[in-house]
């Protein structure tokens, strides 16, 4: 055989997918949200942190899940990376923050901030699972769940738990032509794991120059309005490339707590989203 080539006399063995695993302890929730892109780096977590600050500012009660467990970003966003969990004969209780959501992340058991989790599919599939079904959720208005990135084997694991306890997915898009294929691919992912697609936000659109005031479209601008329009699916919003988005974030601070003008948007986006989830009654 010559050298760099692979000889297969046999076909390869068909695919098996097994019958997902799914969740059915989760309850007390009256809305699950997932927050998904078809990549990572995109902001789906500073997306999630501030979508749930501002649905607690409107009333509601909110929890939050980090379902990222390979990179769990959610408490060093909201300041409380330093705090352990406690769990009494009710189950696990949920981090408390000061901006009224409470927050669950593999970060909290971990004994440092540098330690890599270094995990199979079947342990993650249990991590989250014990994240819905052992910690103690009840009567939340609204849980926001940040999701592994991308639409591989690790979100695949989390959304296989899930179909019957969600009402569906919000999808994370950065106005680039790549990003936005990479947003086709969400969608597509979604509709394939009948996730319904509640709504598109995009993120990092345009940039306003602090010395002329005028807007740089630095990764283009309103791609994700016209995927969404050619998808038949609601846009919610456009929230633009600030740069105190991050240092707020390094700071653990949500950047609407900060911003009136950023919480006003993402006021925009919660009202768009509860329409659209009023719309549609979860199944
Ligand atoms: N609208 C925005 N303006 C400026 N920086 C942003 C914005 N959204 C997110 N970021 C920054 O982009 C980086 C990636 O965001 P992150 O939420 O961690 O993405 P993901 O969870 O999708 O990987 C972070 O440094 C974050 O502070
Ligand atoms: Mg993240």
């Amino acid at each position: 055989m010559p050298k760099g080539t692979i000889k297969m006399d046999n076909a390869p063995p068909p695919l098996i997918i097994t019958a997902p695993q799914k969740s059915t302890k989760y309850k007390g929730v009256k809305h699950t949200i997932l927050v998904m892109s078809g990549k990572g780096g995109v902001g789906k977590s500073t997306f999630s942190v501030n979508l749930a600050v501002t649905l607690a500012s409107m009333g509601n009660k909110v929890g939050l899940i980090d379902a990222d467990i390979n990179g769990p970003d959610d408490p060093k966003l909201l300041g409380v990376s330093d705090m352990k969990l406690y769990a009494d004969e009710t189950g696990i209780r949920p981090v408390q923050t000061q901006y009224g959501v409470s927050v669950i992340s593999m970060a909290f058991m971990l004994p440092d901030e540098n330690t890599a989790v270094i995990w199979r599919g079947a342990l993650r599939h249990k991590a989250v699972q014990q994240f819905l079904e052992d910690v103690v959720w009840k009567d939340m208005d609204y849980v926001i769940m940040d999701f592994p990135p991308g639409t591989g084997d690790e979100a695949l694991t989390v959304a296989q738990l899930i179909p019957d306890v969600t009402d569906g997915v919000v999808v994370i898009v950065t106005p680039q032509e790549l990003a936005l294929l990479d947003a086709k691919k969400a969608i597509n992912f979604a509709e394939t794991l009948k996730l319904k697609v509640l709504g598109i936000v995009e993120n990092m659109s345009g940039f306003i120059c602090p010395h002329c005031g005028k807007e740089v479209p630095i990764f283009k601008k309103g791609g994700a309005e016209e995927v969404a329009k050619s998808n038949n699916l609601n846009f919610l919003g456009r929230i633009p490339l600030i740069p105190e988005i991050v240092s707020n974030s390094d700071a653990g601070i949500p950047a609407v707590t900060k911003d009136r003008n950023l919480a006003k948007i993402y006021e925009g986006i919660a009202a768009g989203l509860i329409k659209s989830l009023n719309a549609s009654p979860s199944a």
